[in-house]
């Protein structure tokens, strides 16, 4: 078992588009640690580049609602397909403290792989569509901030500006 820091806003991996994995046989004990740290920090979902990982991988467990009964692994995803829309306040583990309510689609057709390589497309809806978005986001190198408008974003200025802050001076220590 092992925890890992949560990477946060400022740190540029978090604005990267991630890389493909192409080697599975190293994915156990990555989606190990990945559900870890998801877990401790008490989110429901956590993508690679959020664990400093440049691999296009998340893990969501949304088992605490009624909606799903078991945690996932979704490895090389992509949105094929998104309809409907509806409106929900969103918080991100790299933002701490920051919750902010816009609009995603109510539903997504999803193109994913397995830790084994096999290849699944399934639709999904609700929260779990809700969550696949945000990690599917992450992973494409976009955050929270960006599906709100300026005025919001300023509202939130000062708390933003720590956040990378804080980050940042991590960063140089390394
Ligand atoms: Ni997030």
């Amino acid at each position: 078992m092992a925890v890992l820091p949560v990477t946060k806003l400022g740190n540029p991996i978090l604005r990267k588009k991630c890389n493909p994995v192409m080697d599975f046989s190293i994915l156990p004990q990555i989606v190990e640690d990945m559900f870890d740290t998801m877990y401790e920090a008490e989110g429901i979902g956590l993508a690679g580049n959020q664990i400093g990982l440049d691999m296009a991988l998340c893990v969501i467990d949304i088992t605490h609602t009624e909606e799903d009964g078991v945690p996932h692994v979704f490895i090389n995803g992509e949105i094929l397909e998104r309809t409907g829309e509806y409106l929900m306040e969103e918080g991100c583990l790299s933002i701490p403290d920051v919750r902010f309510e816009f609009n995603r689609a109510e539903r997504v057709r999803f193109r994913y792989q397995d830790m084994e390589g096999n290849t699944y497309e399934d639709e999904f809806d609700g929260l779990l569509a809700r969550v696949i978005q945000h990690e599917m986001d992450h992973l494409n190198g976009n955050l929270i901030i960006d599906h709100v408008s300026k005025l919001v974003r300023m509202q939130h200025r000062k708390q933003l500006r720590e956040i990378e802050k804080t980050e940042k001076s991590l960063l140089a220590v390394k």
